[in-house]
């Protein structure tokens, strides 16, 4: 393996990439987003994103990293198209927006977990209270910014590999305990049929676009973080079946949190449009039901793994700017990571602000047409994962598709995948970078804009 270092095995990568993948975008995003997005009907909608478009992207991104060895940004100078470099730099840009404002949810779960070690279930029925409490919540926050910068700073198979590895299966297993406890209560069958019937006339364009977003933010594809992924990987690593595990592993654990969440939400009788305070307020009354040692336990548990899976993802956000730096800008990688992550923390001041701590950042836009004002946290939000996501996405493919070729894209894969050419995945992976991750990223990307942030309905 080169200086840069590499993964010790292929389940060290897979781990890893799916620690980048599984975090608070499926197991507290993905139950607002459905809730907010008509139940059932988003579920779906999100399936045939995450299959039929974030797959190929992802192997696309790992063959560049894997055949570049380099960060989103050096990967297409190495490839010999320095103008693409654009595209990295997006990708950067958006790893920085997207991680000021996920550390700052990460230090709300941080926060949950003190919270219920201390039996504090109470915290759930005044959300708003805990996260405008800006130096509580801060503090927690700075904590969580710590633990990933010492991370990064360790490098990676060090750091990133031995975490992933202990504690995805531990979460896994937590949540399976979980959804056979949520089966068991009142009401969970309405729950269930909200999550799992789905009716068709909710499929709007706004949940098209809201699945499409969640889709690359769960599965951390189109800003490069698995380019920068990809260039820790051995040749003999078979890439597609390493995307395969990874995009299903991803997509399980958001359902499974679904399959836990909405029976808890409708035996609670709360609104499923709850929106980011969705699992917030839910969980501590249903830790809550199960007694005081046994709610403590589980809860506090549960908060900690909701942390740690966190903190798997803010590892891979931090990564991306920091081998930018390193390998762009020449500077040595210990203080890169200091120097990025500070940064970071104070460009997350604004949305750490955004949830009632301050009036002007917790009502910072009101989109045009739209009845209620969007705080700066979720305004940030739309603008890295629903739009730059499935943007960088695009370029991707079309960068494989028609600058770089499909036939460097396919010896790249060849090498750990023998007689991927010419097999069906070959064709498919290859239809898909070619025509229908460009057309329709690039299509419901500029809907999405129009919608969104100038409220015009082409449709
Ligand atoms: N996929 C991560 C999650 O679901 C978030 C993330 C997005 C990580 C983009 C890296 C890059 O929580």
């Amino acid at each position: 393996m080169s200086a840069r270092g590499g993964f010790n095995s292929r389940l060290g990568f897979i781990a890893a990439a799916a620690g980048s993948a599984v975090g608070l975008g499926n197991i507290w995003k993905f139950p607002f987003e459905v809730g907010q997005g008509g139940g059932a009907a988003f579920v779906l909608i999100y399936l045939l994103f995450a299959f039929l478009l974030c797959f190929p992207v992802m192997v696309a991104e790992i063959a560049i990293g894997r055949k570049t060895e380099k960060n989103p940004v050096g990967a297409f100078t190495a490839l010999g198209f320095r103008k693409w470099r654009i595209v990295g730099m997006l990708g950067v840009l958006a790893g920085v927006v997207i991680l000021s404002f996920y550390n700052v949810v990460a230090g709300w779960a941080f926060g949950y977990f003190i919270e219920m070690v201390q039996g504090n279930f109470a915290v759930g029925n005044d959300f708003g209270g805990f996260t405008s409490d800006y130096i509580k919540v801060g503090g927690y926050g700075l904590v969580f910014m710590l633990a990933t910068t010492l991370i990064v700073s360790r490098g990676i198979s060090g750091g990133i590999e031995k975490a992933s590895k202990i504690l995805m299966p531990v979460l896994i297993i937590m949540m399976l305990g979980l959804v056979f406890y949520s089966f068991t209560l009142d009401n969970a069958g309405a729950g269930i049929e909200f999550y799992l019937l789905p009716d068709f006339s909710k499929i709007t364009l706004p949940v098209m676009y809201r699945a499409l977003g969640q889709a690359f933010f769960s599965l951390s594809l189109g800003m490069g973080t698995f380019i920068t992924f990809g260039s820790y990987v051995s040749k003999k690593d078979n890439i597609v079946s390493s995307a395969v595990l990874i995009t299903l592993a991803d997509v399980g654990i958001a359902l499974l949190a679904g399959l836990m969440m909405f029976p808890f939400v409708f035996s609670q009788g709360l609104p499923p449009t709850g929106g980011p305070g969705l699992i917030f307020a839910t969980l501590p009354g249903i830790f809550q039901a199960l007694g005081p040692v046994l709610g403590i336990f589980i809860g506090s548990t549960f908060f900690l793994l909701l942390s740690f899976a966190a903190l798997t993802s803010t590892v891979s956000l931090l990564e991306v700017p920091v081998s930018y730096v390193v390998d762009e800008l020449k500077i040595k990688r210990k203080l890169a990571v200091w120097l990025v992550a500070g940064f970071i923390f104070i460009v997350g001041i604004p949305s750490l602000l955004s949830n009632g701590a301050s009036e002007y950042f917790s009502n910072f836009i009101t989109y045009v047409g739209a009845d209620k004002a969007t705080d700066f946290m979720t305004f940030v939000g739309h603008i890295a994962n629903d739009s730059f996501l499935p943007l960088g996405g695009a370029l991707i493919a079309i960068f494989v598709a028609y600058v770089w070729r499909k036939s460097n894209l396919n010896k790249e894969i060849e090498q750990g995948f023998e007689g991927f050419e010419g097999s069906f995945v070959q064709k498919y992976i290859g239809f898909a970078l070619t025509y229908l991750a460009p057309i329709i990223l690039i299509f419901i990307f500029v809907l999405t804009v129009l919608d969104r942030f100038f409220g015009i309905q082409l449709f």
